[in-house]
């Protein structure tokens, strides 16, 4: 049909334009089980009011004073389930007896669904006068006769209930002088035999998330803004949607608004159902023809304005301009992602050649983030990163949301790799005076990433294979700030995915939080390929030398630095240059310290390279 793809192509942007902003992003998967919004595994993701927690793929939920396992989340309805506690082995005594049974905080935005059939178990004679079904018919029987687990149940009181009743809504009470256990399920059909009944559950419901809380505009997202909260005397503030946009509770983020006069994602059938009946055949395919040039035009006018938007956002606050290259534009540009344009691939996604109509030479980048992210806020970081101007880092030009996928559009470097060049054939090349430039460039580089870009930006994955060369053999810095565009967390999956295992900090282990000297400690690393030309992991190497930090470290504790060096660097140089690779042997080493606060900042690594070429530079000019 011919209507067919413009109302697809209408629907998906506005799709992509109802994501505008939120606070924080959802948070990543644990394990193989998704986390959706609000929940929260993390104080950097979710709404940490929804607090669960992931311990090594599992997502537990705490009560009061208990943990349970979540067993499956429903975010369409907000409820999840988890694993009531089990028997304690060989007897009719619930596991969580000493803290009361199962007890949510009611401040916490958790309640108990009445979904829920409760059966309590090994009661106290003093039950039999509750209201509480616990006649010799209740349900409860049949369970404990038709179980193996709860065998240990028979002959006692049991009752049964469904939860979800004023005092049942945050607590499953257990004590010892009333019920010892329970046994929950989630929608059971009485209908059904025992043997077929589901696995025992509690079933939770959370409220709809608020707007996030925020303490000034600076922890608000795009579109919103930071105010008290009306309905909160305790002096709340909240991100509030902009006008225009409204709060999405389930997705947590501000969305547009209908604005569409003809309604907003109504199916233009009925309408033309309903007419079929009194109207000429004629009649109708004008009428189609008319409505296909109007969606035709107004989908033409949407393009344009999105298109007028997205660079409005993009070029906010003036400095550097960055372009928003349309879907066309880029698939042109790279011969449709053609195979022999693709120049490599990286943690992040594929990177090929790009030619722009007006012939310059573009490295196209597609950004494999998750959905994490808006295309606002893609577009609002991108902005960041285009107004990083440096010589030695390679620019971010523009970027494209259009497609699939964001796509970032950087500067073309031509020479490939330092990773390339030092394990390469033509290592030659790289003299150690080219070497020593290289590794200034890049620190300085990374020092303006540090200490002059505003934000200040943490590369995070700073390796071989991110320096590119020019021409020229001059080091540039890329990838630099892609952390920000993908989960808060992604970091650290990517870390694990790329094998960049050799150059990740060691603290990172302990606290999960990469800092400005991370990025040292990694930068330490490269220039320890630099000097060694050797590869950050090698497992052709003896296993206690795998890792190239700790293979040089113990060569430096036994004073043999200098056995580390490459060869082909040794081979004819002066004695002053040997000096100066035992001087950069040092200094890497200094950033490879285990503690952050031992290591150089990265202004000092570049100081500090800076002073190792200038003495080299001083005795030459001497001779
Ligand atoms: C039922 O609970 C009582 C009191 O805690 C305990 O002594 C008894 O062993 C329990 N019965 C079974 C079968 O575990
Ligand atoms: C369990 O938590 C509640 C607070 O929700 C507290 O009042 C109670 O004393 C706790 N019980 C135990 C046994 O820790
Ligand atoms: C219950 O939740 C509130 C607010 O989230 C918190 O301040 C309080 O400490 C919690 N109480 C318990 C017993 O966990
Ligand atoms: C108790 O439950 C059983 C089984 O569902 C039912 O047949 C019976 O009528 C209930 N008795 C009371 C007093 O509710
Ligand atoms: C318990 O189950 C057995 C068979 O599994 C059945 O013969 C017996 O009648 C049941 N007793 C009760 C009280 O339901
Ligand atoms: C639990 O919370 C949901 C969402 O706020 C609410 O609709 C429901 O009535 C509550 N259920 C109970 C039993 O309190």
């Amino acid at each position: 049909m011919a209507n067919a793809n413009p109302l697809l192509l209408l629907s998906s942007l506005l799709l992509t334009y109802a994501i505008c902003s939120f606070s924080l992003p959802p948070c990543p998967s644990c394990g193989s089980t998704s986390v959706p919004y609000p929940l929260s595994t993390a104080p950097n993701c979710g709404d940490p009011s929804y607090r669960i927690r992931c311990v090594s793929g599992t997502l537990l939920f705490d009560s009061s004073n208990n943990s349970y396992p979540i067993t499956s989340i429903s975010p369409s309805n907000q409820r999840l389930i988890v694993a009531p506690s089990s028997f304690l082995p060989n007897t009719c005594i619930a596991a969580d007896l000493p803290s009361n049974g199962l007890q949510l905080n009611s401040s916490a935005p958790f309640n108990i669904t009445s979904s829920n059939t409760i059966f309590y178990l090994n009661c106290s004679d003093t039950i039999l006068n509750s209201p509480l079904n616990c006649t010799s018919n209740s349900l409860c029987h049949l369970y404990v006769n038709g179980t193996n687990s709860a065998s240990d149940c028979g002959n006692t009181p049991c009752c049964a209930f469904r939860a979800g009743g004023s005092t049942t809504s945050y607590r499953i009470r257990v004590r010892q002088d009333g019920c010892r256990a329970y046994r929950s399920f989630v929608n059971l059909d009485y209908g059904l035999p025992v043997s077929r009944w589901p696995q025992p559950g509690v079933e939770l419901q959370w409220v709809l998330p608020r707007e996030p809380t925020c303490g000034g505009q600076g922890d608000c997202g795009w579109g919103s803004t930071c105010g008290p909260d009306p309905n909160s005397n305790a002096g709340i503030r909240r991100c509030f949607c902009n006008s225009g946009l409204q709060w999405d509770p389930l997705t947590g983020v501000c969305a547009k608004e209908c604005q569409d006069p003809d309604g907003c994602g109504k199916d233009p059938t009925p309408l033309i159902a309903g007419l079929t009946a009194g109207l000429g055949v004629a009649l109708i395919a004008a009428l189609i023809g008319f409505l296909v040039y109007r969606r035709h035009r107004r989908i033409k006018e949407e393009q344009e304005r999105l298109t007028r938007e997205r660079e409005e956002i993009l070029n906010a606050g003036g400095g550097k301009t960055a372009k928003v290259f349309t879907g066309k534009e880029i698939k042109k540009a790279t011969n449709n992602f053609a195979k022999d344009r693709l120049l490599g691939a990286g943690g992040y996604g594929e990177v090929y050649k790009g030619i722009l109509e007006d012939g310059t030479m573009v490295a196209v980048k597609c950004a494999k983030l998750g959905n994490a992210k808006g295309t606002d806020q893609v577009l609002n970081e991108v902005r960041i990163l285009c107004q990083v101007n440096h010589k030695s880092l390679v620019r971010l030009l523009g970027c494209c949301v259009e497609l699939e996928q964001p796509l970032l559009v950087y500067e073309y470097i031509p020479n490939g790799t330092l990773l390339d060049h030092l394990q390469g054939g033509n290592r030659g090349l790289l003299s150690w005076k080219r070497r020593l430039s290289i590794a200034h460039a890049t620190a300085e580089g990374l020092a303006y990433l540090h200490f002059s870009a505003v934000p200040p930006i943490y590369h995070r994955d700073v390796k071989s294979s991110n320096i590119l060369l020019d021409e020229k053999l001059n080091g540039k810095v890329s990838d630099f700030g892609l952390s920000r565009l993908a989960h808060t967390d992604l970091s650290h999956i990517s870390t694990c995915a790329q094998g960049t295992l050799g150059y990740l900090d060691p603290e990172y282990y302990r606290n999960y939080q990469l800092t400005d000297k991370s990025d040292v400690y990694s930068f330490g690393v490269v220039l320890l390929e630099l000097l060694t030309s050797q590869k950050a992991i090698d497992f052709n190497r003896p296993p206690d030398d795998v890792n190239l930090a700790v293979y040089v470290q113990r060569l430096v504790e036994e004073e043999r630095i200098m056995d580390a060096v490459d060869p082909m660097l040794k081979e004819g140089a002066s004695t002053l240059e040997l000096e100066t690779m035992k001087a950069l042997g040092f200094l890497a080493v200094g950033c490879l310290e285990e503690r952050r606060q031992n290591r150089p900042s990265m202004k000092e690594v570049a100081e500090e390279i800076e002073y190792i070429i200038s003495i080299t530079a001083a005795k030459a000019a001497e001779q």
